[in-house]
Order: C-alpha cells, then structure tokens, then sequence
C-alpha cells in the first residue's frame, strides 16, 4: 500500500515498530523523500501517543488514513498497558492513533480499517449485546482463543467505522473497512506452524500480497466512493457486514467502553493534558447520545 500510494506522490507517513522493515520499504519506493518512519510500538499507548504528538508537530493535514496492523494467532498474552494484545494492537491502540490526530484529518479525509471476514464468527448473547464489558474485548486468559480475539478486534473495527460514520455525518469525512483476502500468504500466520502450514497450503487458491492491498487502497482513494460512508467492503465492492457489527446501538456502547479504558490509562499515565482532552471527547460522546435516536433514522450506513 506504502509503495502504491508513494508511486502515485503521496507523502505516507509509517507509523510502524520494525525500523528495518520501514527502510526497506523505503528503499524499495520510487520516491522515498516522500516517506516518513515513526517508530511506534502498539502494544503501548505510550508510544501511540508520542507518535501521535510527533504528528501533530508536522502541523500539515492528512487525507487517508489507513489502520493495518494487526496480530494474530497469538497465545495470550497483555500488553505493556495491562490489556490482551490482539486487542489492543489490532484495535484499541489504532483508534487511540486517530482520536488523536482527529484534528489534522483533512475536512474530506478517508479512514479505511482493514478488516476480515472473520469479524462474522462473532456470536455474543443478548445480554453481552445489550451490556457488554471490558472482559468480552480484553480477553482473560481462561475465556481466551487467538481466534477468539483476532476476531472480537475486527468486530471492534466495524463498530467503530459506524460510530465515526454517524459522528462524521454531514461532514466531508469518510469511514470504510476493508476485507484484504483470505488466507494471504503475509506475516500474520508467523505466530503458530499450524497457521504457517495452514497458509502455505492455501497460496494457489488465495490472493496475492499487492492483489490484498487493492480493496484497502480502493476504499482509500476511489473517486466512486464521493459521498459514501461507514460501509464495508471486500474484492473492490460493497459487501454486507454481520448483523453484530452493524447493530448500531452497539457501536456506542463499544465506543462508551474504548473511552473509558483510554481515559483509565490517561488519568493513570502522566500525561495530565491529556486528560482535558479526553473530557472534551466525552462530552462529545454525551452530545452524540442526545440525539441518537433522531438521527439513527437520518443515517446510511
Ligand atoms: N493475511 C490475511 O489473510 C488477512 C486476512 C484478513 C485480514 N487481514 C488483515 O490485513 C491487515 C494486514 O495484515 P497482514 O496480513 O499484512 O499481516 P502482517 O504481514 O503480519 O502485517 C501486520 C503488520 O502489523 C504490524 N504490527 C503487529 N504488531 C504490532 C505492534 N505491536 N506495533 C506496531 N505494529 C505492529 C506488523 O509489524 P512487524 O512487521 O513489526 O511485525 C506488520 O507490519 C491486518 O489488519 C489483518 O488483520 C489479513
């Protein structure tokens, strides 16, 4: 995607945690002045938000943003902040990225999750939908599955396209997710030999790594998609999520959860500035839930 993007003079800013990796990307681009490295470790909301500050230090508006990491296959473990890693890394740290740089997006920027497919073997009861907890995205360790949680993080990613859709309704701003291709042949599957195998196994049927990068960088970039969003797409076209990620009441209470935890750890690191800043998006969060109902009629997605 880096080198798509690059090939067509975007100045892409890498926000990974592997320099060598982001070197050699930059070697391997046509135009590699165009391309900026920020070290951040997603495992940690410490390094999100120094990347995040790093960011708003460049003081220049961004017009795609693109959440692609993710882990899978994992045993559990918790990340630097006390949280399941696939939760954090595939989720909760990349939408912390955004919220803060919220303020940089372009007025008609795009955000495209990259999603999976595997965002529909999800099944929560009623009254996880109706209430759900912090346990049921954070995982413990007698309750977890890799799968489990790879796929609670994407289910998370739709959620949140929904809610950013409503709170970006009327606004030039667009929220997609993407399905990249199933079983792509790509790091994910490094965790556990059986993925490997698994994988390998599968490479004459599956895509390969740039046909993957195609629907995240059509969602991107696509002049078809004026005027559209909160919509989920996969092989380049329209595809209809799981009831789960599309139940729009629950968008919220998700997005109620992620601010709480994240205001949980700001309070509790020193970033005290911060604070002030996560109170501003509460009450945008309150303000959002006043008129909920008056405007879920009004909303496409
Ligand atoms: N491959 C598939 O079949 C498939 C199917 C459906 C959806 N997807 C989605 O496609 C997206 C890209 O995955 P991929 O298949 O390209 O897998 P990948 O090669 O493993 O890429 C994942 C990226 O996430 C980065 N990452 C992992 N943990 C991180 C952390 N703590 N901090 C910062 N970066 C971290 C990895 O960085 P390092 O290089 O440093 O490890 C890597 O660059 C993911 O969202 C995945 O869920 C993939």
């Amino acid at each position: 995607m880096t080198r798509c993007m690059n090939a067509r003079d975007c100045s892409v800013l890498m926000a990974c945690r592997n320099p060598y990796a982001a070197n050699f990307v930059k070697n391997t681009c046509a135009k590699p002045d165009l391309l900026h490295f920020y070290e951040t470790n997603l495992a940690s909301l410490k390094s999100v938000k120094k990347t995040s500050d790093e960011i708003l230090n460049r003081n220049q508006k961004i017009d795609i943003v693109i959440l692609n990491a993710a882990v899978f296959g994992l045993p559990w473990t918790l990340t630097d902040d006390g949280l399941e890693t696939s939760f954090q890394v595939n989720y909760l740290s990349q939408y912390y990225l955004l919220m803060n740089i919220e303020k940089v997006l372009s007025p008609n920027a795009r955000v495209v999750f990259v999603s999976s497919e595997s965002h529909r073997n999800i099944t929560w009861s009623m009254e996880e939908v109706l209430a759900p907890n912090v346990d049921l995205l954070s995982i413990p360790k007698e309750k977890y599955t890799s799968i489990k949680a790879y796929n609670v993080s994407k289910l998370c990613g739709l959620l949140a396209m929904h809610y950013l859709g409503y709170r970006w309704l009327n606004t030039g701003k667009q929220v997609f997710s993407a399905h990249p291709g199933s079983f792509v042949k790509t790091k994910l599957c490094r965790n556990w030999w059986v993925y490997e195998a698994l994988y390998s196994f599968m490479l004459p049927f599956s895509k390969s790594i740039s046909q993957a990068a195609s629907t995240p960088l059509y969602c991107a970039t696509s002049p078809e998609l004026e005027g559209l969003s909160a919509l989920y797409f996969k092989d380049c076209q329209r595809c209809e999520e799981s009831e789960l990620a599309k139940d729009f009441h629950l968008s919220f209470r998700i997005q109620d959860l992620t601010y709480d935890l994240l205001r949980e750890w700001i309070s509790s690191s020193e970033e005290v500035t911060q604070v002030a800043q996560t109170d501003e998006y509460r009450d945008q969060r309150k303000d959002d839930s006043m008129d909920e109902n008056t405007l879920i009629s009004s909303y496409s997605g």
